[in-house]
């Protein structure tokens, strides 16, 4: 899909991720993989900011990243809520250019469903990442289970058209063969979300 309909699709979504952003279970899993980090922190595909109270704010420096204006307009409101440091950035993550090796830890949740090459991606957060540095996702992809992943398929050019995500992304696929080191996953909601605990090498 051409990345301005994209953004343009990711803007009129911005109120309801914002409205969303506190969403129960997510927030669980969002604490599990967030609370502990801290110095300079760089999020991928931020959104409306529902990362944000997850975060320390005693101790991370946080850099954000959206290509949606709007997305980003809801992630400034939840920094300033929760007086936590943050430089955004509206870029297309695909095109990114930032220093190597700059961050203390790299976070995505939710975002390897949108890029064109969630691989290329992944490679650059390892890249962005100090070596030994954390890096964590919370991503939803296919199924394990035959019948809901048959389902995705069928459904993945509709959902796509209609939210801009893709909802049948092999993640553990992608994470496996991307320069980063695995250290642990956990898979919930009949293997279609996963928490994945990772190192930059
Ligand atoms: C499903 S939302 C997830 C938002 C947030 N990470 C969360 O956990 O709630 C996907 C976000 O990725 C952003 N996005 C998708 N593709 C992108 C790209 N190529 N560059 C920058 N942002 C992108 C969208 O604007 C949107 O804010």
């Amino acid at each position: 899909m051409d990345k301005n309909a994209l953004i343009r699709k990711f803007n009129k979504q911005a109120a309801m991720y914002e409205r969303n952003s506190r969403q129960r279970t997510l927030g669980v899993w969002r604490s599990r993989l967030l609370q502990h980090l801290d110095g300079n922190v760089l999020e991928l595909a931020v959104g409306a900011g529902a990362n944000f109270p997850y975060y320390n704010s005693d101790t991370v420096d946080l850099t954000a990243v959206d290509f949606s204006p709007e997305m980003l307009r809801s992630a400034q409101r939840m920094a300033s809520k929760l007086d936590l440091k943050v430089t955004f950035k509206q870029q297309d993550i695909e095109k990114l250019q930032l220093p190597e090796r700059s961050f203390d830890a790299v976070v995505s949740t939710l975002s390897l469903c949108g890029y064109d090459d969630p691989l290329h991606v992944v490679n650059k957060m390892n890249q962005w990442c100090k070596p030994g540095g954390e890096i964590c996702f919370l991503e939803h992809g296919i199924s394990h289970n035959k019948l809901l992943g048959t389902t995705q398929n069928i459904l993945n050019p509709i959902a796509r058209r209609i939210s801009g995500c893709h909802f049948n992304r092999d993640i553990l696929g992608i994470i496996r063969s991307s320069d980063v080191e695995l250290m642990k996953t956990e898979r919930y909601y009949g293997g279609m979300v996963h928490l994945i605990w990772a190192r930059s090498t």
